[in-house]
């Protein structure tokens, strides 16, 4: 039976934390020098559909599946059928014909749940305009590299989103209520998440005891908090409003003064890429609290833990008949 990955939800905690244990395995195989030739994904192929830009996603997740032992193929709109109008849900069968899974970075949530639908391969969600999966799982690791490992210890730390209810909010959000978290989202209002993320948020921390909440204030929300993240104000697709977004989120930017209400030990992430001197500022980004070039390399060896993951136990390629 394929697995996909289309949000956070779709795992459990504890696969999220034996994901965690396995990407630092495999992280330090690399530092180590080992490159399988022949690796656990040996002879698997990944189709990586990208209808938006992409520097981190689509190189992480390609030297993956070569250290892995696999091989990915890219497909842009230009230069594929996909750009022409074919249908997703027949690429989704000719992918199922090839690849052993595919991931998709495209705009509506709906079309890599259609893709999945009608895959008979894994679909990796690898950013849509709803949920940026694969990037908080890189980011949990990266708290669990720098406070310590297990669920505990994560559970122990405040969590703190500044800035848009975006796809990453999202995801955070997500990762919350599965891992009984303590996240403090501040948004200006107009730019909350959106309330059905909330309430399955609110749903999983009934489960998880997790706590999730929505404030105007940054401060309210960075206060003694250990790991503070923020993101672009206008996400891909968003660029139109760029101006608007820039005035509504004014006292929005992750500064030293913002920082310095934090806990001492606390960390910074953003996913990349940043725009310094809006969200956050150039001595920020690049300061002593900052983990945000450790967090984009996380990206490789979480993914090559997801693609594991999802890869081992699904069918062969070609092994479905029409699909559907
Ligand atoms: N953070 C992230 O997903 O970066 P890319 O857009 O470069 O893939
Ligand atoms: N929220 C951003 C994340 C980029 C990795 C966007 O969607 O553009």
């Amino acid at each position: 039976m394929k697995r996909d990955l289309l949000t956070l939800a779709d795992l459990s905690a504890p696969e999220i934390d034996a994901l965690m244990a396995r990407s630092a395995r495999l992280k330090r195989a690399r530092l180590e020098g080992h490159r399988p030739a022949a690796g656990p994904l040996g002879g698997k192929v990944l189709g990586m559909i990208f209808e938006k830009a992409s520097t981190r996603t689509r190189v992480s997740f390609e030297v993956g599946m070569y250290e892995l032992g696999g091989h990915a193929v890219y497909l842009a709109p230009e230069g594929s059928q996909i750009g022409r109008g074919e249908p997703i849900a027949d690429t989704a069968r000719v992918l199922g014909g090839y690849c052993h899974a595919v991931i998709i970075r495209t705009f509506a949530q709906a079309r890599a749940e259609e893709l999945a639908r009608w895959s008979p391969i894994p679909v990796i969600n690898a950013l849509t305009d709803h949920s940026h999966p694969c990037q908080v799982l890189a980011d949990l690791f990266t708290v669990w590299e720098l406070f310590g490992q297990g669920p505990e210890r994560m559970r122990g730390l405040g969590y703190a989103w500044i800035g848009d209810g975006n796809n990453m909010a999202h995801s955070w959000i997500r990762a919350a209520g599965r891992l009984g978290l303590d996240l403090v989202l501040a948004c200006p209002e107009g730019y909350d998440p959106d309330p059905a993320v909330m309430l399955e948020g609110a749903a999983m921390a009934r489960e998880s005891g997790a706590k999730i909440r929505i404030v105007r204030d940054p401060r309210e929300a960075t206060r003694g908090r250990d790991v503070l993240s923020t993101d672009v104000w206008a996400s891909m697709g968003q660029e139109d409003e760029s101006e608007r977004r820039r005035k509504a989120f004014a006292g929005y930017c992750l500064d030293s003064g913002l920082l310095a209400t934090a806990s001492p030990q606390a960390i910074v992430l953003h996913c990349l890429p940043a725009h310094r001197g809006e969200e956050i500022t150039h001595e920020v980004l690049e300061g002593p609290q900052s983990a945000v070039f450790r967090q984009a390399e996380n990206r490789l060896h979480v993914q090559k833990a997801i693609l594991e993951l999802l890869i081992a136990g699904s069918p062969s390629p070609g092994s479905h008949g029409q699909g559907g």
